[in-house]
Formats: structure tokens, sequence, C-alpha cells
């Protein structure tokens, strides 16, 4: 069979019951993951980034990002109940345009996955910077090269204790997950309930210093920054996923047609009505060019409000809570590569799940390795933009997916039917061609060496390994 005859079913892309995964989650287990894993260091560390990159005009960054992802997280749950199971987008790939697209799909979650773990551990790291150095260690373990120190330690450390959590098992690290949950979403309302009395409507003025468009700094060189509204919303991108993690659970899910969709709709929702609330009352509460300057610019905000003990606490909430952001994109991933092992497209040594846990451990350690090599020695922009490219890739592929199968299987019965597809499926696509394109040179650059990498390995190994290969 050609290659790019090798499509999946839908009706079997589930697997079959010998590599089956424990069914022990439900829907609130499922927002609550979703909701762990959509805020974090996006809200807490990127929000500053980006006012720096487009002033207060930042919050039309969060709008833009923040409706290019309702469009592709309607897609996810269309896609996630019509198919429901582990890949996410990889999967639905496979179905609707074959092979070749889906491993192409694959590598960039492998891609996102990790490079989120490692953003966000760089991001935890900021917060946790105080408690490290009463600990006694010396600067130059604090902070990656970039930053003139040897190694970023404690992020390091947050990777591999998280991988070390999920390894013992699902539901345990499902349940722990919703506590820290409640934790960071009081922190985020505590920071609200501490601006508004500072709000000054003045700060909005000039809206957007940079432009809209994205656009290389002058004389900053091929490679420069980009600034504008839109360079903002292709990193603040990065604050709004994580509700697709959710669709890699679809396997482990007790009643995957009612908890998926709730679980990604209902968790993007929420999430996004937090976020423009606290993107606003940050920026009324203080300047965007001088909170833009901290890497922890909720606790910088506070403290400038004279609150410095809730400032502490709000770190300390960043702290204990950003873990799950970590841990919900390390489930995805060891799941992901668990699929596509599964699938013959990477060895089937990876996919093997331990039999007291129920979970992929190998995969899940080999993760929290990458992620703490990627996180002790980059910068957290640069991974969070990388991560982006991924991300948007799977969008893409995710928007074409419900447009594929809509043309190709009108008549199958959809739970979750995305209301007007034929608008909301291209947006999706759409906008993230747009953010994609409003990304740095350099991180495209990287991505598409990436992805050269990751076809080697397809042709080097999948494609004659590949189960459908053999089919
Ligand atoms: N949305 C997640 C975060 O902001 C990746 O940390």
């Amino acid at each position: 069979m050609s290659i790019w005859n090798r499509r999946k079913a839908i009706d079997t892309a589930s697997g079959d019951a010998a590599h089956a995964l424990k069914k022990t989650l439900s829907w609130y287990h499922l927002v609550a993951l979703g909701v762990g894993a959509i805020v974090g260091t996006g809200i807490y560390t990127l929000t500053g980034v980006g006012a720096g990159l487009a002033g207060p005009g930042v919050m039309l960054s969060f709008l833009v990002a923040g409706a290019v992802c309702a469009c592709a997280a309607l897609c996810y749950a269309e896609l996630s109940t019509l198919i429901p199971a582990s890949g996410s987008a990889y999967t639905y790939s496979y179905v609707a345009m074959g092979e070749p697209v889906a491993w192409f799909v694959g590598w960039s979650l492998i891609l996102e996955y990790t490079l989120v773990c490692a953003a966000v551990a760089v991001g935890w790291s900021a917060h946790a910077q105080g408690l490290f150095q009463m600990a006694g260690f010396p600067p130059a373990l604090l902070a990656g090269p970039h930053q003139g120190g040897v190694v970023n330690l404690p992020a390091v450390i947050i990777s591999m204790a998280v991988a070390g959590l999920l390894a013992l098992g699902t539901k345990e690290s499902a349940t722990v997950n919703m506590v820290l949950v409640v934790i960071k979403i009081a922190a985020l309302a505590v920071f609200v309930a501490l601006c508004l009395p500072a709000f000054d409507a003045s700060h909005f003025t000039p809206f957007m210093p940079q432009g809209f468009a994205a656009h290389t700094v002058a004389g900053a060189g091929p490679d420069g920054v980009k600034v504008g509204v839109m360079a903002a919303a292709s990193l603040i991108f990065f604050a709004f996923y994580g509700f697709d993690a959710v669709s890699t659970a679809a396997e482990e899910t007790k009643n995957p047609k009612r908890d998926l969709t709730i679980g990604i709709v209902g968790s993007m929702l929420a999430c996004t009505l937090i976020y423009m609330l606290v993107a606003a009352v940050a920026i009324g509460a203080s300047r965007a060019e001088v909170f833009s300057k901290s890497e922890a610019p909720l606790v910088f905000i506070l403290e400038t409000l004279k609150h410095p003990r809730m400032a502490q606490l709000v770190a300390l909430a960043a702290v204990v809570a950003l873990p799950t952001v970590i841990l919900a994109f390390m489930y995805g991933q060891s799941r992901i590569f668990f699929v596509m092992a599964r699938d013959g497209l990477l060895p089937p040594a990876l996919s093997r799940v331990n039999q007291k846990t129920g979970t992929p451990v190998l995969m899940t350690l080999l993760t929290g390795v990458l992620s703490a090599v990627l996180s002790g020695w980059l910068s957290l922009k640069d991974i969070a933009e990388l991560a982006n490219a991924g991300t948007l890739a799977a969008f893409i592929a995710v928007g074409l997916s419900v447009i594929i199968l809509r043309v190709r299987d009108p008549s199958r019965p959809r739970v979750f039917a995305t209301p007007l597809w034929q608008v909301v499926a291209p947006g999706a696509i759409l906008g993230c061609l747009y953010l994609f394109s409003s990304l740095p040179a350099k991180t495209q650059l990287y991505f598409l060496y990436a992805h050269l990498i990751g076809a080697a390995v397809y042709l080097l190994y999948g494609v004659r390994r590949s189960v459908l290969a053999r089919a």
C-alpha cells in the first residue's frame, strides 16, 4: 500500500484491548486537567513579555489568540468525540489525511509537549528563585547560560519531579492536580481583587505603541525580535492552549462522549474569561512597559501596589501550582509516544505499559529527562515560541481534519458538532497560519530543522515498521 493511502478507520482507531490504558477519568478530572494545563506560565510570566512586545495592545493579542484557540477547541471537541482514541491531533490526522501527515503532526506534538514542559519549568523557576536562594543554591545554578548562569537547576529538578509523580499512576496524579488547580485559580482571584482598586484607564493609551502587525525591530537583523500586537499574540498563544491535552486522555475516560465535550469546551471557556480579566487589571494597575521587565509580573505588580505578603503568597501559589501544567503536558506527551509506538511508527519498547501503575513509565521518564535538559539551558521566550510553532501545526491539522471528515463522511453521527464548521474550521486554520507567520524567523527555521530530523526518523524507521505497512 502506498504510504499516502495508509489511513486509520474511525471505528478501529482506539486500538486493541491488549494495549488498552485503564479507564479511570471522569469529566471533572478532565476540566481540572484542562484548567491545569491552560492556566500557567502564560498568564503568570509571558503576560509581561507580551506587554513588552505590544504595550497595552497585549489585550488585543489575548483576544486574537483566544479567538483562534476557541475555533480550534470547537474542532477538537468534534474530533475527540467522533474519534475517542488516544493520540489527539496525531490520531485525527491519521484518520483524515493518512500516515505521512499524521507523522508530521505527531512529531509536532512531541515538539510541543516537551517544550511546553520545559517552558513552564523555566517559568516555575522564576517564581521559586527566592526559595532556592534561601536553601543556599549559588546564583550560577539558578539561571541558564543566556542569563549569565551555568544551568537553571530548579527547572531541571521540577521537570524530573513531575515525571516521577506521573509515572506513579494516572489517578493519583489527576487528584493531586485537582487540588493544585484550585490554589492556582484562587491566587489569580486574589490578584484581580487587589488590582481593581488601583485601576487607571489612562494606562491603556497609547494602546498599540508598536502597531498591529508583527515586524522585526529595525537593525535587529533577520533573526531579530519581532514586535507588535501580532508578535505578542504569537507568543501569548502559549497561554491559551492546553485543552488539547485533554483529548489525549480519551481512552482513559469513563464516558468519552460526554466527558470530553465538557472537559475541552468547559476548560477553554473558563480560562479565556479568567485571562481577559487578569490581563485587564494588570495593565490597569501598572504600566505595560514597567511590569514587562519582570520575570514574575503578577508578583511584581502586587509588590508595587504595596501588598508584599500577598505578592509572596501569589508567588508561592505559582510554585505549588504551575507543576500541574507540566503534569498535564507530560501526561499528554507520554500518551502521544504510546500511540505512535503502538502504531509501529516508534519502537514498541516505548509503548510498554507498567502492570502495576497502568502507565507507560519509560516514556514518561524519557519526557522528563528531555524537558529537564531543555529547561536547564534555554530561554523561556525561545522555548515558548518553538512550542507554539508545533502547536499551531497541530491545530491546523485539526481544522483540516474536521473539514475533510465532514466532506468524506457527512452522515456519521456527531456527538458534538462544531457549530458553523464551514466558518470555524477555516477560521482555526487561517488564524493559526497568521500566528505562525508572526513568529520570529529564527523560530520558523528551528521548526523546519526539527521536521527535517522528524522526516529522517520516519523514512528510516516508521515507513517500514508501521502497522499499516503490514496490513
Ligand atoms: N497554557 C499553558 C501555560 O500557559 C501552556 O503555561
